[in-house]
């Protein structure tokens, strides 16, 4: 469907050419007096200087062309501006055009397009911890905009799977267990099913390695080579290292799940190795790496630069590949499979650089094609009410687990409290608040910014919070099912200033969601349902509904409310949570 912003102008641009002025004068934009009108045109006021006259002469002349049924009012102001309304048939049409599109009429800006979201990024063997939070449901949600939109979406979880993390692990395991055959070069059987280490070690041990690396030269060097090792492919470490992905990989799916965050592909650094050694070659025999100080590096620095942008290091000096080049090598592979037109990665900020010298050599060395686009969106930090990175009561690194666990208590014992539910419904409903506590109070932020864990907010039922969304939605229903069967029912003109409030605040859904894609912001969905959800329990309150006794009255209230909670529900499955029947 088309926006009513560029239907509205088209209609101005006619007037102003009927009127016998140039119509590239007619834009028209939201009005920032939504007191005196809902859409306006300043054309008048530049196009005065071109024709050498007063203003409002123009926008009299303009106004008087325009087509009385589109608006309820038409007013030209000093000192030239046109002021708008429109008119309630206008509206309702295009409302009943929304309600009965598919996907509500918005464009799908992206059809035939192909976009990679790499999103979550938890690193193998290492339990998932708040740092993970937010790439996971940004980048939950970015994807379900994008595919809205139109755009085929691949959710890529790009594990860290790779490199000496893996190698600390296996060298740890080996100085526990030195017997296991895992570690005798010359075992040629098959290798046991079971792997020799439960989940709740294999995460003890990581940590363990690493603190021990950093004290023990020795065993930093055994480390390295297990690792190189490893990489070139020796069985036995082969063989732990499955066993290590099987079980982080179950164990990261449950938590993934359990946010509703899901992932199409499951590759990782590892997958991008294969792609390695001919990148690399490649990279070097057309003089764009370069070596220094024994490494590898591709120079990526560009004369506007203002500041430094340090080469990329393609190997180390070792001969290792790093993070870079794995990204790089990645970006090699889904080329090959997907040959998307985009490919947005979402990390926490502080890996800006990292992206903007990976994305400046991927550039330089046309391993994307032209128009593919590339973005990272970094985003800040989740901190304590002490304005420091969120930790535990005791100071730790909070587990993700843990985390929704802590959220899911608090918002339990308030369903217990008010009886919500049924007995046998208080988990499930449980469930569906506390992700939209966590989420939304993540995504309600703009993604660059720090933002504060406050669970008291975040949880609480008024406000600008999930649950708030929620229970606009679950009332809502609760109308709509004691009226009866509604879907069928069609949008009428509005009944009274509130429902026309609401009609063109649902108007704006489509600018809206375009908008939030553009700038890769969820905080402009959220920003746009807390709106919406103001307007509809605006409406609620001014408006008897199931109580009017004009049926056909009723059935225009019913209809509109249908298609308001609608679209609540469309904005918040694209956030990535839903609302439960009863709240
Ligand atoms: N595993 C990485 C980390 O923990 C994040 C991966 C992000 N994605 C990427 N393609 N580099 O920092």
């Amino acid at each position: 469907m088309k926006k009513i912003l560029d239907i509205i102008t088209a209609k101005m641009q006619q007037a102003f050419a009927d009127a016998g002025y140039d119509s590239s004068f007619g834009r028209v934009t939201v009005s920032n007096r939504p007191d005196l009108c809902e859409y306006q045109c300043n054309g008048a006021l530049s196009a005065a200087k071109q024709y050498k006259c007063a203003p409002i002469q123009i926008a009299t002349a303009v106004a008087e062309k325009l087509d009385a049924n589109d608006f309820s009012m038409v007013e030209a102001v000093m000192p030239g501006f046109i002021n708008l309304k429109l008119s309630d048939g206008f509206l309702q049409k295009y409302l009943e055009e929304m309600r009965t599109s598919d996907a509500f009429g918005v464009e799908k800006i992206g059809a035939g397009k192909t976009i990679v979201v790499d999103y979550g990024g938890p690193n193998v063997a290492k339990p998932l911890h708040i740092g993970h939070l937010r790439s996971a449901i940004i980048g939950e949600a970015l994807k379900r905009l994008y595919k809205f939109m139109g755009y085929n979406t691949i959710g890529d979880i790009h594990l860290g799977d790779w490199g000496l993390q893996m190698g600390l692990i296996i060298t740890e395991l080996q100085e526990r267990k030195p017997e296991l055959c895992y570690f005798d070069a010359d075992y040629t059987g098959e290798y046991p099913a079971e792997p020799p280490f439960t989940l709740a070690e294999l995460e003890e041990i990581y940590p363990a390695a690493s603190a021990k690396k950093k004290e023990d030269e020795a065993f930093a060097d055994r480390a390295h080579t297990a690792t190189y090792e490893l990489q070139q492919g020796r069985r036995g470490y082969r063989a732990i290292w499955q066993h290590i992905m099987k079980m982080s990989v179950a164990d990261m799916t449950r938590i993934y799940d359990n946010l509703d965050v899901h992932f199409e592909s499951w590759l990782g650094e590892s997958d991008a190795d294969p792609y390695i050694p001919a990148m690399v070659e490649d990279l070097k025999a057309r003089g764009l790496a370069v070596p220094s100080e024994g490494a590898w590096v591709v120079p990526v620095a560009e004369d506007t630069d203002k500041k430094e942008v340090p080469p990329m290091i393609l190997l180390k000096s070792d001969g290792s590949a790093i993070y870079a080049t794995t990204d790089l090598a990645t970006m090699v592979q889904r080329m090959q499979d997907f040959n998307p037109d985009k490919m947005l990665y979402l990390t926490d900020k502080r890996q800006s650089l990292h992206f903007e010298q990976v994305f400046r050599a991927a550039r330089k060395a046309g391993i994307v094609a032209e128009n593919t686009e590339l973005e990272h969106v970094g985003f800040g930090t989740m901190n304590g009410k002490d304005g420091k990175p969120f930790k535990t009561r005791e100071g730790g690194v909070m587990r993700l687990e843990r985390l929704i666990a802590e959220m899911t208590d608090f918002v339990r014992a308030k369903v217990v409290e008010n009886k919500i539910v049924s007995d046998d419904e208080v988990e499930a409903t449980t469930a569906k608040i506390a992700l939209a506590a966590l989420k939304y109070g993540d995504l309600s932020n703009q993604p660059t910014k720090d933002y504060v864990f406050d669970m008291d907010r975040f949880a609480a039922f008024e406000g600008n919070t999930g649950p708030y969304i929620l229970y606009t939605i679950v009332r809502i229903k609760s109308i709509l099912s004691r009226y009866g069967a509604w879907e069928h029912l069609s949008i009428q003109a509005p009944a009274n200033a509130q429902a026309k409030d609401l009609m063109l605040a649902i108007t704006k859904f489509g600018p809206a969601m375009e908008m939030a894609l553009a700038n890769s912001a969820p905080n402009q969905i959220c920003a746009y349902i807390y709106d919406l959800a103001g307007f509809v329990n605006k409406f609620y309150h001014e408006t008897p509904i199931l109580k009017e006794e004009n049926e056909g009255v009723k059935a225009g209230h019913i209809a509109l409310i249908g298609l308001a909670k609608d679209i609540l529900e469309q904005c918040i499955s694209l956030l990535g949570f839903s609302a439960p029947e009863k709240m």
